[in-house]
């Protein structure tokens, strides 16, 4: 079947999608998608050499057509001259000084200012704040006491809110902590009486904390910097040279955590030692952190420019009797897309030059898919069924061979990154599961990229270039809602939004007051089905996945804490829940109001 034959093109475009692609991504003259996607092509294609950018132009703007949506800063920026970053996502450090640097760190106000000048071009940014010294513990030079990571973060907070982001945007921030910072008890309580409304904040957990948790052991709260006369009394020095404030019962923090996260969906929580055992640059650099929506760990200054195949696109016979995926035309897009993303990565403006230095050396990027609910509804599939994470699997496992073998095409045409090392790449936990012609072609070659794959929210491209398909890997939040959008004299206004599938249902002919059994939304299944589907998915994303695990408000507390330790169990990489509650204002829902 033809694009142009494709049900989907007889669907009118929604209000709301026109709407948010005019305020956020129509620049200038331009008013529809097809001008953005012009522009987009045109501003990569230039990077290529003369003699095939005619013909590198035609072919990015077919792979948008077919269903390549690069991530919004690109659509917003890409082509326009701007100081304005291409890249969606990165992490910043922060170190142990007031000002200047603390050895390779930079201290709190120079990590404040670096965050600011990245906001200001648009990107949003992770932070570990684990190297800042507990609160009350010694500042010599000064012979005063420490005030602690979570009352800098109010600072960080709020030069955030005061910073405007460019492309329409609010700046968005992930503050982590670790689990076993003396500040832990604190950190985990930060929003409960609703301050860092400009953070998502998640606990870096290790794996001994986990053990020490199942085997009820105490656990060491342990930082770098003398404690204080109040701590002094529990207070220990450890072999390695460390104190160790004092100890806690690991079951009793962990419960401190889940405690929150059922109240207030705060913190998340990042399996830290999963992150780094699975990084395929295991060899080269340390993570800590994730990008504000946790689909990128980074290293300090990392970064990674994002892009979705919307697989909507690629349902055929959609609601039909034999319902199929186009898996074949999924991976030419995702060749184009890949290439693509790699070109953004000279195209763009950098905020800082060590955001530049780490990139060139990595090549970072990251493929994802959007509507993933939408089109099991298409293919007749259910979420929450074992046919359904069978099919999300297999084209996740597609998408992977596809963009890792255009990495090994890139690598052959313009050179590998400049980290890459054959062995110890290929020593890697996630790239011993790539397929032998994929190792083989990787060892003969190369690869340009260090990492390719991950699953973004795509909370405005999917409304603004996807006739709102489900968001990334998430089930159909609901078949129609209404969404407040904030208008630019900053009054809000109510839109009707459909969700994609049941709007290609019902335009194909269908009755929509009893839907058939794939009809099923994110708060009609169960929270383990949320959970499963990221299992299915997450061994062939070589990053990180964004997913919300929904549960209704009466979840009993012990299975809620049951999802965690099966989370880790399962070695996924973090984890983030939402059960309805009272505390309004986090990044995330308004987001969802964008
Ligand atoms: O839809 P779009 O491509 O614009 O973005 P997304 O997929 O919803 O979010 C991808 C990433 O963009 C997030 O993980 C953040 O790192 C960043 N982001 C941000 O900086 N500011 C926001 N208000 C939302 C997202």
């Amino acid at each position: 079947m033809n694009a142009s034959d494709h049900p989907a093109t007889l669907l009118a475009p929604q209000e709301v999608s026109l709407d948010v692609l005019r305020e956020k991504y129509a620049k200038g003259e331009e008013t529809g998608i097809a001008d953005v996607r012009r522009r987009v092509a045109r501003a990569l294609a230039a990077l290529e050499p003369e003699h095939q950018r005619a013909e590198r132009e035609a072919q990015f703007l077919w792979a948008q057509e077919q269903g390549f949506v690069p991530a919004g800063r690109i659509n917003s920026a890409a082509g326009l001259g701007l100081q304005a970053t291409l890249i969606n996502c990165f992490v910043q450090p922060v170190g142990d000084s007031i000002s200047g640097m603390d050895g390779d760190l930079p201290g709190i106000y120079t990590a404040l200012a670096e965050a600011a000048e990245t906001m200001r071009r648009g990107g949003g940014v992770g932070y570990d704040f684990s190297a800042i010294r507990p609160m009350g513990s010694k500042v010599r030079g000064t012979r005063s006491r420490a005030s602690g990571p979570v009352s800098y973060m109010e600072v960080f907070d709020a030069s955030c809110r005061t910073v405007e982001s460019a492309g329409a945007r609010r700046g968005a921030q992930m503050g982590v902590l670790r689990i076993d910072h003396p500040d832990i008890e604190r950190f985990i309580a930060a929003k409960d009486e609703g301050g860092l409304t400009n953070f998502n904040i998640s606990v870096g957990v290790t794996d001994d904390f986990m053990e020490a948790v199942e085997a009820d052991e105490l656990f060491h709260l342990v930082h770098q910097a003398e404690p204080g006369e109040e701590d002094m009394a529990t207070a220990c020095r450890l072999d390695d040279g460390r104190w160790s404030y004092r100890q806690v019962r690991a079951r009793d923090l962990w419960d401190k955590i889940i405690a929150s996260t059922y109240d207030h969906a705060e913190p998340g929580v990042l399996f830290v030692d999963r992150m780094n055992l699975e990084n395929n640059l295991w060899y080269a650099e340390d993570l800590h952190a994730t990008n504000p929506c946790g689909e990128q760990p980074l290293p300090a200054y990392g970064c990674c420019d994002l892009g979705s195949v919307n697989l909507t696109a690629f349902v055929l016979d959609p609601f039909g009797a034999n319902p199929g995926f186009d898996f074949e035309r999924m991976c030419e897009v995702a060749a184009v897309a890949v290439r693509m993303l790699d070109l953004v990565l000279d195209a763009t403006e950098w905020p800082l030059p060590q955001q530049a230095a780490e990139s060139q050396a990595k090549r970072r990027v990251g493929l994802g898919f959007l509507g993933l609910g939408s089109a099991l509804v298409m293919l007749g599939l259910r979420y929450d069924s074992e046919e359904g994470r069978a099919m999300a699997a297999r084209i996740a496992e597609t998408l992977r061979d596809a963009a890792y073998a255009t990495s090994v095409q890139l690598a052959r045409e313009k050179g590998p990154f400049p980290l890459f090392d054959a062995e110890q790449y290929l020593d890697g936990e996630f790239t011993a599961r790539l397929p032998e012609w994929l190792r083989e072609a990787i060892r003969l070659y190369g690869i340009r990229n260090s990492h390719l794959l991950s699953i973004a929210p795509t909370g405005t491209i999917s409304l603004a270039f996807a006739d709102n398909a489900s968001n990334g890997i998430e089930p159909p939040y609901a078949w129609t809602y209404q969404r407040k959008k904030r208008m630019a004299d900053g009054t809000m206004r109510s839109y009707a939004v459909e969700d994609h599938a049941w709007r290609l249902y019902r335009q194909m002919g269908h009755a929509t007051d009893r839907l058939p059994p794939q009809f099923v939304t994110a708060l009609e299944m169960r929270a383990i089905d949320h959970l499963r589907m990221v299992q299915a998915v997450q061994p062939f994303i070589d990053t990180a996945i964004s997913k919300t695990v929904n549960v209704p408000e009466d979840y009993p507390f012990e299975d809620f804490r049951d999802l965690y330790s099966q989370a880790w169990h399962a070695g996924l990489k973090g984890l983030a829940t939402y059960r309805p509650n009272t505390v309004l204002g986090s990044v995330l829902s308004t987001q969802a109001a964008a």
